[in-house]
């Protein structure tokens, strides 16, 4: 029997099965994406490891014993355990992580560290640039477009340039050996002029 000689009600069922199916299907795999979004978008979460964000070791969570004292900051994400997923779906969860001798630490910073090292936003408070550049001989995070400097030693404070306030800080903790997340942000995410961002956010 061709399509065309089957009784209508059977081929209305057999188009309201298939529909039903594809409608179920859609709904799972948008639930799905959105989920993963969801996760890769949302801040640093609590006993998040952190990963670095891009080179050789991209993706790799970061030891407490890594990166070298006082070498130029390095970009990472935090990482959910759970699944290994990178939270890396917004730029502005981007972070700066460094080691510094920890007695040169402020109190307050001394309390977010690990071993010497402590961890920023990666966004410059200005107007939204990556804050890419470090300063050796002051110790201090640079930012490329305006030069604005942030005293990585003592909260992230601003200490030249422009940026109205300073980086926001996520404390951190060591987990079985590896850098973990202590707490959410503290201090200000975000930049004063998202209209002059070169980033266009
Ligand atoms: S965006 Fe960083 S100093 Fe202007």
């Amino acid at each position: 029997m061709s399509e065309m000689d089957k009784p209508p009600t059977e081929l209305k069922r057999r188009q309201v099965l298939g529909c039903m199916c594809a409608l179920s299907f859609g709904i799972s795999g948008i639930q799905t994406v959105t989920a993963q979004d969801e996760a890769a978008l949302a801040p640093p979460q609590v006993n998040d490891l952190l990963g670095y964000a891009y080179g050789d070791k991209a993706g790799q969570a970061v030891s407490v014993n890594d990166l070298a004292l006082q070498a130029k900051q390095t970009f990472v994400f935090a990482i959910d355990p759970a699944t290994g997923m990178m939270r890396n779906g917004t730029r502005m969860h981007q972070l700066l992580l460094i080691r510094l001798d920890p007695a040169a630490l402020a109190p307050a910073t001394a309390q977010r560290s690990v071993n010497g090292l402590v961890a920023y936003s990666g966004v410059c408070s200005h107007t939204g640039c990556d804050v890419t550049d470090w300063n050796g001989e002051f110790n201090r995070f640079q930012c490329p477009c305006h030069e604005s400097q942030f005293d990585p030693s003592d909260a992230a404070r601003v200490v030249g340039g422009p940026a109205p306030w300073q980086l926001a800080a996520l404390p951190l903790k060591d987990l079985d050996g590896m850098l973990a997340v202590a707490g959410e942000f503290e201090g200000r995410l975000g930049f004063q002029q998202p209209g002059l961002s070169p980033f266009g956010i």
